[in-house]
């Protein structure tokens, strides 16, 4: 699935006086690094290159090295470099690492603590955090094991930006693996040494957020889809991380920028947003606003499907959508706290709390989405929504309000109940 990170609005030297460690792995993606460290230094921030001999195959560590405007590290066992700074040092001596790319095989190594070259070694000793930027063939990202290892990782506090879904620079490959863009990457840099200052209520807090709907393929040109905007989910992700939470917000296709401060993992399908949603956990808070399509085309069409003259419309056969909310409410790892949305038309309270028992939620957030709702440019697709908070033992209405506003009252409902 496409993915990329928020753009807040930069400062050109919104990274200055950081210190990012690089870590450069064996991929073909290793020449988008070299635009990544230019991309860095622009900010303001430093950056010190480590390149595994799998990274050395493709870029030379002359070109890192020019760019960077540093010494390249390479070796673990250096009487030079170990004299000049030694691992442990390069390890600590940052303000965050980052794998860019990062193959199958690092993310492997990572995730069983193994340390048999510099760039294996620096992972296991340091302390700072540490985003990663996978790099594969989309085989390989979706192998089980990788699966595995990104959820370990995950679990470990390891940050992620991609991979993104596209053509591979093998020829005919195409599928989710491809490099975050640098500048995707700069900006979850950027989102994640913000994410890690501890302000806020919400510091220390993972929180993931659905938002937007969802398109399912019918063909390769149409889709089914709704008319959610995505406001008010991207609205509750930000209102999460300005109270410290790091945020991973799982957006359907929405017109919106990426708010700042927040993770994005961008998806099509509901089945798409699902992986998506349960490769983030585990988290301590999950918001489910994205009205999820209910149906998706059994049978996807490969080719555009034609207008036969005398035939009338094809038949289109639909299938269940996974109920992503449901599936997060009754998870093993469920967050401590859920929260679900309930668009109605009719008897929304009702049909809220009913909602709230069947999906397993500790919150239902119920809005008429009725022509007849009296919300100011309707609630789908508007800025304004009337929501009734509806909790296991309690009901609170909220007056008519701007769709950040509400996200404002129930990130702090929500601080207020895990404090
Ligand atoms: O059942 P209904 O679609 O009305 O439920 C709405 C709530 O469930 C919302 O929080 C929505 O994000 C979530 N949902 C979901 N997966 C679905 C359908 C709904 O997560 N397939």
């Amino acid at each position: 699935m496409p993915v990329s990170q928020s753009q807040p609005e930069k400062l050109p030297d919104s990274l200055s006086g950081k210190r990012i460690l690089l870590i450069i792995s064996g991929g073909i993606a290793a020449y988008k690094s070299l635009d990544l460290i230019r991309r860095l230094r622009e900010r303001g921030a430093s950056v010190r290159p480590v390149m595994t001999a799998g990274a050395q195959a493709f870029i030379t560590p002359l070109a890192v090295g020019a760019l960077a405007a540093d010494k390249v590290f390479t070796e673990l066992f250096s009487r030079e470099d170990e004299q000049d700074v030694g691992h442990i040092r390069l390890a600590r001596e940052c303000d965050l690492v980052l794998v860019a790319p990062a193959t199958a095989n690092i993310m492997a190594k990572m995730a069983q603590g193994l340390t048999d070259d510099l760039a294996s070694t620096i992972l296991l000793a340091t302390d700072r955090p540490v985003l990663l930027a996978p790099a594969m063939n989309p085989k390989m990202w979706s192998h089980p094991a990788t699966r595995r290892n990104r959820q370990t990782l995950a679990g470990d506090g390891i940050g992620f930006i991609g991979p993104g879904l596209g053509e591979m620079a093998e020829s005919g490959e195409r599928g989710e693996g491809r490099m975050a863009e640098p500048l995707e990457i700069v900006a979850a840099v950027e989102a994640r040494l913000f994410a890690f200052k501890p302000t806020g209520p919400l510091s220390g807090r993972r929180a993931i957020v659905t938002s937007g709907p969802t398109h399912e393929p019918i063909d390769p040109v149409r889709y089914i889809a709704n008319r959610s905007s995505g406001r008010q989910g991207h609205a509750i992700a930000a209102a999460l991380s300005r109270l410290g939470a790091e945020v991973t917000l799982v957006s359907g296709p929405v017109t919106l920028a990426d708010p700042k401060g927040v993770t994005v993992v961008r998806v099509q399908t509901a089945v798409e947003m699902r992986d998506a949603v349960l490769a983030a956990l585990p988290a301590d808070i999950a918001v489910m606003v994205a009205a999820v399509a209910d149906w998706r085309v059994a049978d996807v069409s490969g080719a555009k499907i034609k207008k036969a003259p005398g035939e009338g419309p094809p038949p289109l056969q639909l299938t269940e959508n996974p109920d992503i909310l449901k599936t997060v409410g009754h998870h093993a790892q469920r967050p401590r706290l859920v929260v679900g949305f309930a668009a109605e038309t009719d008897d929304t309270v009702d049909n809220g709390r009913l909602k709230l028992a069947r999906k397993g939620a500790d919150f239902i957030v119920a809005n008429d989405v009725s022509a007849g709702s009296g919300v100011e440019g309707g609630v789908m697709g508007g800025t304004r929504n009337r929501v009734t908070v509806i909790g296991r033992d309690s009901e609170e209405s909220w007056p008519e309000l701007d769709k950040d506003m509400v996200a404002e009252k129930l990130a702090g409902l929500i601080a207020s109940r895990l404090d």
